[in-house]
């Protein structure tokens, strides 16, 4: 690979993917020195040799970059060649691979993708805000320039999810993908089940411990979790990504008691993300990120902590699960470090075009979003009610009018609050259009306190 490639911005056609003599030590630039970058830099510093025998040469860090030089990371940085302005390392003649660590679906994290891309430089990647954002654009610069781009950690840390749909189950029409995909709200809500403790108090410790985002509310609000569902369906359908088309509902407005009642139900609550194709000839593309509850015997009730667990239901290879850590510096760097490796390797071995879509990005599909109100489910729903007589009368009147059958149905008082009774039911089987409709005959009720709680049950 000759050296000096053009970079930068300017650059209308992008530079061909910069190519490191055989057996030279493929060079890395690391923007982002955080929970990621620090995990980056020691498995590299403990791992070295073990790396280099397995991508055929040596990987090294040339350059890095943060926002704050002078920071102690534990971790001797003078070895490194700085940069104040992340965006520079693009620009750097001994950078082969730009890794971005940072954050954010657009700013320098985005300016610095392009750049790298276009500059012929390959990009890995951990950022599932830019990749469901930006995804197809960063794609197809890399397809033009020959530069790869890699985003394995991006989508459930440290398990090979992303390579298990684009290798192991590349042969299989996807029947359907789903699982639990933010490492932050599996923590608070299994921890919560355990130990009864408070929601904000749990999300603190999920923060310190490095597992949620910057701003938490991408992962309690589920963003998190529909930016990584984005990303996964547009590998498993051959599809564009569609981030603006999922249906996204987050962790914030579950109480202590809807964890109580789902137990009681032979239930835990975990927040699930799924897709699949639907309407007439799989036609359209149904993406969604909800609380659900989940049967004691699923394999999904048993991911606890910051683990992420994906089913991928494949036509011939049955169900695949892929469990592991979801969040934290050790498993996102394995997935990060895997994928530079991967990168080192195709150089070796001449590696030319690179589909991170599995397809070229012109041949990805642009599917309409599947409508959900035929969907048939059971479903928990929560009301918080005035303590008066009727209330219940009104609640099961709409049920009947919108024709929801009720399977079961609870009311308990509120210690904490007087004259307040929160009233759970689960429905049987109906379409979701009926049970919207029935909300749709309470909505404005001076008898409701709070906006209901809908949650759909997972079957087995
Ligand atoms: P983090 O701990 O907040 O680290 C972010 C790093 O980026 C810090 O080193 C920070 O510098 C640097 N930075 C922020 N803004 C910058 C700017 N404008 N210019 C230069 N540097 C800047 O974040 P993280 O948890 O490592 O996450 C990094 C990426 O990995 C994100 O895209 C995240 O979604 C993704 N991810 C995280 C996890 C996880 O478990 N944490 C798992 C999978 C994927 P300073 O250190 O100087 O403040
Ligand atoms: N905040 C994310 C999570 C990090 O909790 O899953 C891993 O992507």
């Amino acid at each position: 690979m000759a050296e000096g490639a053009q970079t930068g911005t300017q650059a209308q056609t992008p530079a061909r993917m910069r190519r490191p003599a055989a057996g030279a030590p493929l060079r890395i630039a690391l923007a982002g020195l955080g929970t990621v970058g620090g995990g980056v830099l020691r498995l590299i510093e403990a791992n070295g040799a073990l790396i280099a025998r397995r991508a055929g040469r040596p990987i090294i860090v040339t350059a890095v970059s943060a926002r704050d030089r002078d920071k102690d990371r534990g971790l001797d940085m003078t070895r490194y060649a700085w940069e104040d302005d992340m965006t520079r390392m693009a620009a750097r003649a001994d950078v082969d691979v730009v890794v971005e660590l940072v954050g954010g679906a657009d700013g320098p994290a985005l300016t610095l993708a392009r750049q790298a891309l276009r500059s012929g430089r390959a990009l890995v990647t951990a950022n599932k805000a830019m990749i469901a954002h930006h995804g197809m654009e960063l794609a197809a610069l890399g397809e033009q320039s020959g530069a790869p781009l890699r985003f394995e950690a991006a989508v459930a840390g440290g398990v090979p999810v992303i390579k298990g749909l684009r290798e192991g189950a590349a042969a299989n029409a996807v029947d359907r993908v789903y699982g639990i995909l933010n490492g932050t709200c599996n923590y608070i809500l299994s921890t919560m089940e355990d130990s009864g403790r408070d929601f904000a108090d749990v999300l603190a410790e999920a923060q310190a411990l490095g597992y949620a985002e910057a701003d938490p509310a991408f992962d309690i609000e589920g963003t998190d979790a529909a930016h990584k569902l984005a990303i996964l369906a547009a590998l498993a359908y051959g599809t564009q990504i569609d981030f603006t088309a999922v249906e996204t509902t987050g962790i914030t407005r579950i109480l202590a008691a809807d964890i109580a009642e789902a137990e009681a139900l032979g239930h835990v609550i975990r927040l699930i993300a799924m897709a699949e194709l639907e309407g007439e000839g799989g036609r359209g593309l149904f993406q969604r990120v909800q609380p659900c509850l989940v049967p004691f015997d699923h394999p999904l009730a048993h991911v606890d902590g910051p683990t992420n667990a994906v089913v991928v239901e494949g036509n011939f290879s049955g169900r695949l699960l892929f469990q592991g850590a979801g969040a934290g510096d050790g498993p996102t760097a394995s997935a990060v470090v895997a994928d530079i490796i991967d990168i080192a390797r195709g150089i070796a071995q001449g590696f030319e075009a690179d589909m991170p879509f599995s397809v070229p990005v012109a041949n990805l599909e642009a599917l309409p979003p599947a409508a959900s109100g035929h969907r048939r489910a059971r479903a928990y729903l929560r009301f918080i009610v005035a303590d008066r007589p009727g209330v219940l009368a009104e609640i099961t009147a709409a049920m009947r009018d919108a024709g929801v059958s009720i399977e079961s149905l609870m009311q308990k008082g509120r210690a904490d609050s007087e004259g307040e009774v929160l009233v759970a039911m689960v429905t049987h089987e109906a379409p979701e259009a009926a049970v919207t409709e029935a909300l749709r005959l309470l909505d404005g009720s001076p008898s409701l306190l709070a906006k209901p709680l809908v949650m759909h049950l997972i079957e087995k």
